[in-house]
């Protein structure tokens, strides 16, 4: 069993032998899993190339973890419980039982459509129990999922499946969420037609009632390949350090990176945040309300819960669908004991009215959490007293993609909590902060740039195809540290606060996008010469999207030219990354080098320009006043 901390004695206990003895400490976490063949050495590690290697020499398969060894001794639990879009429609259950039944039907129909060991499979599903199966039936043989969120553009999909060489696509022919029916096998068929040469299958499950189009060369229906398959397939063994599966992210530069993540680290530190932050008990219904298509919902929907013998849900909809009561509704439906959402819904559900959530019981909620962005002290003292009752304590859990598990967060029910706080990291989780010359910042009361100074073993170990990238974007910044890209502060108790990211990525909604991705979608516009992208405060979405837009010849429609700018930047990127505010200007401020002055675009459009610093020194001073003028 997974060492679950219940005291914060056993929380200082438990940190500090993480620290003076990491691989003692999660050699024994380990020790708790089934392995094909043990380790030979806990770990490896040189930042500067950098080459992290955890369990060295072990053999696994995450799913022998997830689901066999569940199998004696709770077969007949729930693993997944399905809650539909349409409240009208009916849940599903999967039991361990028969999860582990369907993952092996499927990782057989994969197989006998000539997928194996390495090869890429990209998932561009929305929240149906077959995403969940599908994916454990790539970790089952040993393919490497690439999940890619079912809101993303024909474009960028296939900007992911050329970059992963994906094989195969596992698509749905159609989605519902909310009122919104999304042609979903549709967006595969364009992102195929876009140059996707790697893909030799696509995989249709059907989830509606309308006709699609069908190319009998490459398309399969799910229930004709699947349905059939033997339920017994052999877990393919794997190196700890072989990719489990890519997830592609935002940088502050360039296209999105694929984040690797391998099987053996990954499968330990999941298991063990889930445990220990959410305080997991036998029995507790779990819920994370994040959707698969992000690393939230890779390691506390899937892995992490599953690995933990918990029951976990999933939900196709949308918080406000068909009205702003479904989460509590869902909750007192199932007596969910554990929610875990991100700020940008509690917001949006705490502009609704608390009406809303005193209709519902609410009582079975013991844990809250909270991931994805900072959560404001309004929204956490909401989310405490009108969902919480101020009985269950908020876990406010600060991670990344790249970490692959959370890092900094309360332990509910034994760490202190401070709201807006992530408070302490996790054993083996060494946090420090820096200042700009790579100096760490000893002692309380600091603020600095956020960074790890040691291995954990859910830790990115490359970007996929570019490990150059890797290096230079998160351990190039300072000497044998991993830079998170986020500042942060740490209080007289040594709890930390997030404040947010300190290059050029922003955070929509806990979407997490880079300004330059979305001005290289603007530019796709015929009449745009350049354009300035910068986050500004938003009361729900925590930061709005805020581009500043040279254009070619005169607009004469300005509505009309802002309609097409989104458009364009839905079609290259996702709806998620429309801009809420376009603003025409002339020129952008920039230093005598060329560079954009950020900085100015980012004061201006948070609607403070009392004090814009010193821009005598830009090339253009003059430009400032007209874009002060213009500002939305
Ligand atoms: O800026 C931090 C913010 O989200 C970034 C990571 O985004 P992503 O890789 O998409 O993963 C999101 C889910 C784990 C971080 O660099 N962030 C995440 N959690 C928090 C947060 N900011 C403040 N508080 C948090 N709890």
């Amino acid at each position: 069993m997974t060492l679950q901390i219940k005291t914060i004695e056993e929380y200082n206990t438990a940190y500090q032998k993480s620290v003076e003895n990491p691989e003692g400490f999660w050699a024994e976490q380990a020790e708790t899993f089934t392995w094909q063949k043990k380790w030979d050495k806990v770990l490896e590690w040189d930042f500067k190339k950098p080459d992290v290697k955890w369990f060295v020499g072990g053999t696994l398969n995450i799913t022998e973890n997830c689901l066999d060894r569940h199998l004696t001794t709770r077969g007949d639990q729930v693993a997944i419980i399905w809650e539909p879009n349409e409240p009208s429609q009916d849940f599903k259950t999967y039991t361990y039982k028969e999860l582990h039944a369907e993952v092996c039907k499927c990782a057989n129909a994969l197989k006998a459509q000539g997928i194996g060991k390495g090869d890429r499979v990209c998932f561009y599903m929305p929240m149906v129990a077959e995403l969940a199966i599908g994916v454990l039936a790539c970790a089952r043989i040993g393919a490497i999922h690439s999940v890619v969120f079912a809101g993303f553009s024909a474009q960028a999909l296939a900007d992911r499946v050329k970059d992963a060489q994906a094989k195969m696509i596992i698509c749905s022919d159609f989605n519902s969420r909310g009122k919104k029916h999304i042609p979903v096998k549709q967006v595969v068929d364009e992102a195929i037609a876009m140059g996707c040469d790697s893909v030799e299958k696509v995989l249709v499950y059907k989830n509606g009632r309308n006709e699609v189009t069908w190319n009998d060369n490459l398309d399969i229906w799910w229930h004709d390949t699947v349905d059939s398959q033997s339920a017994d397939c052999p877990a393919e063994p794997m190196d700890s350090e072989d990719i489990l599966f890519i997830l592609y992210t935002s940088g502050s530069t360039g296209k999105p990176k694929g984040v690797v993540h391998t099987c053996g680290g990954y499968m330990v530190y999941t298991c063990f945040s889930f445990k220990n932050v959410f305080q997991y008990d036998d029995g507790d219904i779990y819920w994370c309300t994040a959707d698969i298509g992000w690393i939230t919902g890779h390691s506390y929907i899937v892995y992490g819960p599953l690995l933990a013998g918990a029951t976990t849900m999933m939900f196709e909809g949308v918080p406000t669908y068909p009205n702003s009561g479904r989460f509590w509704d869902i909750c007192d439906k199932h007596k969910v004991n554990q929610f875990y959402t991100a700020p940008t819904a509690i917001r949006a559900l705490m502009a609704k009215g608390d009406e809303w959530v005193s209709r519902y019981q609410l009582d079975s909620i013991k844990v809250l959490g909270s991931v994805g962005e900072p959560i404001n002290i309004e929204a956490w003292n909401w989310y405490n007293k009108v969902v919480g009752k101020e009985k269950a304590p908020i876990v406010d859990t600060w991670w990344q993609t790249e970490t692959g598990g959370i890092m900094i967060s309360p332990l509910a029910n034994i760490t202190p909590l401070k709201p807006c706080y992530a408070t302490l990291p996790l054993p083996g989780i060494q946090a420090c902060l820096v200042d700009t010359e790579g100096n760490e910042i000893e002692g309380n009361n600091v603020e600095g740039l956020l960074c790890i100074k040691f291995p954990w073993p859910s830790m990115i170990r490359t970007t996929y195809g570019d490990h150059e990238r890797c290096r230079q974007v998160y351990f190039s910044a300072f000497e044998n540290k991993y830079f998170t890209g986020d500042g942060a502060r740490r209080d007289e108790n040594g709890m930390y606060r997030i404040i947010g990211r300190v290059d050029d990525v922003i955070n929509v909604s806990g979407h997490r996008m880079g300004t330059a991705e979305v001005e290289n979608a603007i530019n796709e516009h015929s009449n745009v010469v350049e354009s300035a992208v910068v986050g500004y405060p938003h009361d729900i979405k925590g930061q709005g999207i805020y581009a500043y837009v040279i254009t070619n010849y005169p607009v004469a429609d300005q509505d009309a030219f802002r309609k097409e700018i989104k458009d364009t930047v839905s079609r290259e990127i996702g709806p998620i990354a429309k801009p809420d505010k376009i603003q025409i200007v002339s020129g952008l401020p920039k230093t005598r080098s060329g560079k954009i002055m950020r900085r100015i675009l980012r004061k201006i459009a948070s609607g403070d320009t009392s004090n814009l610093g010193d821009i005598s020194t830009l090339l253009n001073p003059d430009i400032v006043q007209e874009v002060k003028d213009g500002a939305i």
